[in-house]
């Protein structure tokens, strides 16, 4: 049966970077509500301005908001996928429950699981390429050259808007109360696994792979 392969975990805890590695190694799509929220940005809406404050802010985009974007982008994909920073709230956890059925595959839930400070220093590391995605981190995974992507020279790596200590205080706490839950729903239905998420990315990357297969 196809699989929807849930990535569970705090900010920063490497849910984007495993799920890229899925899709460049095993063709698993990655759908990320983070990215596809980000690229409203470009939209003049009401409702896209709405999500971009949202966003600075740490809070979460509503449940109902959220579902509509992961039930329209999920549709065209008729194998598995990877689900990255989706559900966080318990009523999303039960509209993908809803939505798994209507597509016939079965939830996997992984929880990469990092101690709080460790986050810290990821996330205010953190840095991207604006052409591809390529995620660096200046403490642990430096670009060759300062700044730049090792794949776009020209292009200047991008710090995100929410990557600073405010909202990162505010996205931690958002975790713990509303998306830590969910792991115990997930381990009380034998659906979850998890995996320490200190260690190298390629150890980690080498247990999500066992799961997806
Ligand atoms: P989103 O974009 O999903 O952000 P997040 O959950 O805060 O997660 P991050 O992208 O910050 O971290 P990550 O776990 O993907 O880590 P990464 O691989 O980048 O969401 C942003 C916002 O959108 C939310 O705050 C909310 O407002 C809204 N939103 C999104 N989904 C929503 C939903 N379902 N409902 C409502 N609102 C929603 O890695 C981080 C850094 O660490 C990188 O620099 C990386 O290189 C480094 N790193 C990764 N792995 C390792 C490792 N093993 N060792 C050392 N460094 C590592």
């Amino acid at each position: 049966m196809n699989k929807i392969i849930v990535l569970i975990g705090a900010p920063g805890a490497g849910k984007g970077t495993q799920a890229r590695l899925l899709e460049e190694r095993r063709g698993i799509p990655q759908i990320s509500t983070g990215d596809m929220f980000r690229e409203m940005k470009t939209l003049d809406t009401p409702l896209a301005k709405e999500v971009q404050h949202i966003m600075a802010s740490g809070m979460l985009v509503s449940d109902d908001v959220t579902f509509r974007i992961v039930q329209e982008r999920t549709a065209r994909e008729k194998g598995s996928y990877v689900l990255d920073g989706y559900p966080r709230t318990a009523v999303q956890a039960s509209q993908l429950e809803a939505l798994a059925k209507e597509q016939g595959k079965e939830i996997r839930a992984i929880e990469i699981d990092v101690p709080r400070d460790e986050l810290f220093k990821r996330l205010t590391g953190r840095r991207s390429c604006p052409v591809c995605g390529e995620l660096y981190n200046i403490y642990s995974r430096p670009p060759k050259n300062d700044g730049v992507c090792d794949l776009h020279p020209d292009a200047k790596l991008d710090h995100r808007a929410d990557d600073n200590e405010e909202s990162v205080k505010t996205r931690l706490d958002t975790y713990e109360a509303n998306t830590a839950p969910l792991l115990k729903y997930y381990e009380g239905t034998g659906r979850l696994q998890k995996v320490d998420g200190t260690r190298e990315i390629e150890q980690i990357y080498k247990e999500i792979e066992g799961s997806a297969a």
